[in-house]
């Protein structure tokens, strides 16, 4: 990720036309990228987000997936699950240069994926563009190139092999993956920007609301809380020359309230709480419990996220610790979270009935 220059920050924002709420903060410090403008999020069109997050071009078209995938599984009995994964940014200019990133590779929730897969669930992967992905997750760190090799003996010539040992326990995997894709129990569907977020999480609690009680919500993005309205967002970039930034930004309406009121009131959700401090964590959980009312929150710390996890839920308080000998072998803590999880679920349908 790139750190923007010094003379970014001397830029300035067009403030707040409108006298509303809104948290004014200059940014000094935080997670910056550059990337290029996104042609998906066009028109502004009001679906109950209000009209302050452009929507999708393909939404509907993603939403008609979603609910064939749902009533397809369902029919058969298959529960499914929606896992959200990566970080959601925020533009600061629609036609975008500069954005607002929020901190999350995906590997909570594309790990965690396999795990639903390897328990019976058919899974929508909703995730941020290019964060990791499941099964693929795996290589990440390996060059594509260097784990191939081209034949050049006379009968083979021409011909790709690939180098096992750059690709530890490939078979296995690739096994495991194209059963699933060969099922077609994973359906990927990907966001980059905050409002695309918004909107597919929305398109895709409708779309599983058909199947009741066999919908799972498995919350893990770090979705930003802060964003710039599309009216006040500057067309272009925006001139350092212009002097030093400083960016008014709104909060963003947390999902989780018309999520498990509204769009799909008989699902089994579970959000994620993410801080840095500990000691704030889980009263910070419990009163996210207490404020949406859902099922079940996963609370963890930045630093210790991989090891150790705290799973509440009105009646029940679990802590999920990996031990030294299990981080040796490379346990991971999202099977311990997933089979708490479906556990916690297979209950929660039984009292449905
Ligand atoms: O991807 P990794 O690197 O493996 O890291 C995993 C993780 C740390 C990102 C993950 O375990 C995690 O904690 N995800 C949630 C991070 C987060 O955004 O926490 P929060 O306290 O800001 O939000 C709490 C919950 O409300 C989340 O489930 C979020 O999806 C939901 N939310 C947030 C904002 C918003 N406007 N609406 C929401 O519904």
């Amino acid at each position: 990720l790139a750190v923007p220059s010094p003379s970014f920050f001397r830029s300035q924002l067009p403030l707040s036309p409108r006298n509303e709420p809104q948290l004014s903060v200059f940014v000094v410090a935080s997670r910056f990228t550059m990337a290029h403008s996104d042609p998906s999020a066009s028109k502004v069109v009001d679906i109950g987000l209000s009209e302050e997050f452009a929507v999708p071009s393909h939404v509907e078209e993603v939403k008609k997936l979603m609910a064939e995938f749902a009533e397809r599984h369902g029919s058969a009995g298959r529960r499914v699950v929606l896992i959200t994964s990566g970080g959601t940014k925020v533009p600061l200019e629609s036609r975008t240069v500069r954005f607002l990133d929020n901190f999350s590779s995906g590997r909570r929730g594309a790990s965690s994926a396999e795990y639903f897969l390897d328990s019976g669930y058919a899974v929508i992967f909703l995730h941020r563009h290019r964060s990791l992905y499941p099964y693929t997750r795996l290589y990440t760190g390996v060059n594509l190139l260097d784990s191939l090799r081209l034949e050049t003996s006379k009968e083979d010539a021409g011909q790709v092999l690939v180098d096992q040992n750059a690709l530890p326990n490939i078979a296995n995997i690739l096994k495991r993956y194209q059963a699933v894709k060969v099922a077609g129990l994973l359906l990927p569907v990907e966001f980059n920007t905050l409002s695309e977020y918004l909107h597919l999480l929305k398109a895709a609690a409708q779309a599983l609301s058909s199947i009741g009680s066999k919908a799972m919500f498995y919350l893990a993005a770090a979705v930003s809380d802060f964003y710039i309205p599309a009216y006040e967002m500057p067309e272009h970039k925006i001139q350092s020359s212009n002097g030093p930034l400083q960016i008014s930004m709104k909060m963003v309406p947390k999902m989780l309230s018309p999520l498990v009121k509204d769009w799909a009131p008989k699902a089994f959700v579970t959000s994620f709480k993410l801080e840095t401090d500990p000691s704030i964590l889980l009263e910070r959980a419990r009163r996210a419990l207490e404020t949406y009312n859902h099922q079940a929150v996963v609370a963890n710390v930045l630093d210790t996220r991989r090891g150790y996890v705290v799973v509440v839920t009105k009646d029940t308080q679990q802590e999920l610790v990996l031990t030294d000998e299990e981080v040796q072998k490379e346990v991971e803590i999202e099977d311990r979270i997933v089979s708490n999880l479906t556990a916690a679920h297979s209950q929660f349908m039984s009292q449905q009935i």
